[in-house]
């Protein structure tokens, strides 16, 4: 399964792409409006540091105005998929910016049906959002087992990119049922690294090496030659 990091800060995504951990960025206007300075060299500075697809979302809603800014945001590089609102005009877009080889992640995802209809007009991923399903007390998790059993019916050529995650649980589950991307805020991804009793274990054998290595009677290891 991929991971994606779901933030535009770029202390979090140079940390955790040192690490190995990210194949790829989602960002959206409320997480570049978290970040200080210019949102265009935000964006910009993303691109160049991560390889893999960066998701740089239009503001438009209007098909003119998307296809306007898909074309202008994939210019930031090759890597760029422009993130579109899972609305009549932006499958219309979807459908267009395809025909001009922009790939596109369709965003806003609440449904099975919404996601089919976006792979159909041409998405290369689709976002479910299953944090805001599980707010207002619905299963979030069960859009993506539905989505991922149709994309798997009709080999769509699709990604499943699960997003609005709250916890890392939710990446097993995601992760269980085959999804192909889990798009995670650091902290979720910071809370996958660490376990209390790596902790306790490390802590244990650093004590137990030190008292070896201090007692004058126990025997000096030596580097072998
Ligand atoms: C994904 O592309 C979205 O940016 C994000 O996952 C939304 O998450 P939220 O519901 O925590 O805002």
């Amino acid at each position: 399964m991929k991971i994606f990091l779901d933030t535009a800060n770029l202390e979090s995504i140079k940390k955790f792409n040192d690490m190995g951990l990210v194949d790829g960025i989602t960002t959206n206007p409320t997480l570049l409006s978290k970040e200080k300075g210019d949102p265009e060299e935000i964006m910009g500075e993303i691109v160049r540091t991560v390889k893999g697809p960066i998701s740089l979302e239009v503001i438009s809603t209007d098909f003119e105005g998307m296809m306007a800014e898909g074309r202008r945001l994939s210019k930031y590089g090759k890597n760029v998929v422009v993130k579109i609102p899972m609305t009549a005009e932006g499958l219309k877009a979807v459908s267009a910016l395809k025909l001009e080889q922009i790939r596109t992640n369709v965003t806003l995802i609440f449904s099975a049906n919404q996601a089919l209809l976006a792979a159909k007009a041409g998405a290369s991923y689709v976002s479910p959002f299953i944090g805001r399903l599980d707010d207002i007390g619905e299963i979030g998790m069960d859009i993506v087992r539905d989505i991922v059993t149709i994309f798997k019916n009709y080999d769509f050529d699709c990604e499943v990119l699960v997003a609005s995650v709250r916890h890392p649980l939710h990446v097993i589950d995601a992760a269980k049922l085959g999804a192909h991307v889990v798009t995670l805020p650091p902290d979720v991804l910071a809370k996958m690294i660490a376990h209390p009793l790596t902790d306790i274990g490390l802590a244990r054998f650093l004590d137990d090496w030190k008292k070896v290595s201090s007692s004058s009677s126990a025997p000096r290891l030596t580097v072998p030659r």
